[in-house]
């Protein structure tokens, strides 16, 4: 069974929940890290109990949604490995994992209306990395995050 690691603040509630129903209709196993509440909370908590759990194997990709999803990937892009995209378009969302085998998908609540956050959804969980000439500019990252980079 897929499986797939999902994460909000206090303004996208609602929205993970209904990816989470679809993701789960979709046949995936689904770990919800929260929040699960409206009461405000900072979305770098979430991000990073979210990337942990990547970082440790435990899962392979995360979604993250806040409010414009821009927070959500600053916080997740600080952890080693994470490849955060913040994507409003479902052309990014599948461009990506192709070109960028991005880990984790980000997207605002106040952005996107509830059927273009399922598209993007799809748009991610179905694409597949490419590799050749892009898993060298993947590495290239990790050497910038390695500060190995020549
Ligand atoms: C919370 O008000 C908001 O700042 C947050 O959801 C997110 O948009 C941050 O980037």
């Amino acid at each position: 069974m897929k499986k797939l690691i999902l994460g909000c603040d206090h303004a996208a509630v609602e929205l993970k929940n209904l990816v989470k129903e679809h993701l789960t209709a979709r046949g995936f196993e689904v770990e919800d890290v929260g929040t699960h509440t409206t009461d405000s909370c900072n979305y770098p908590d979430i991000a990073h109990k979210l990337c942990t759990k990547i970082q440790s194997g435990e899962h392979t990709m995360g979604i993250l949604i806040c409010g414009t999803g821009i927070g959500m990937s600053m916080a997740a892009n600080k952890h080693r490995g994470i490849r955060a995209a913040c994507c409003s378009d479902t052309f990014s969302a599948k461009l990506t994992r192709q070109h960028n085998d991005a880990n984790v998908l980000c997207f605002g609540a106040r952005v996107v209306g509830m059927g273009l956050a399922i598209e993007l959804v799809d748009a991610f969980v179905d694409a597949e990395f490419e590799g050749g000439k892009h898993a060298v500019r993947v590495d290239m990252i990790t050497a910038i995050e390695n500060g190995t980079l020549a």
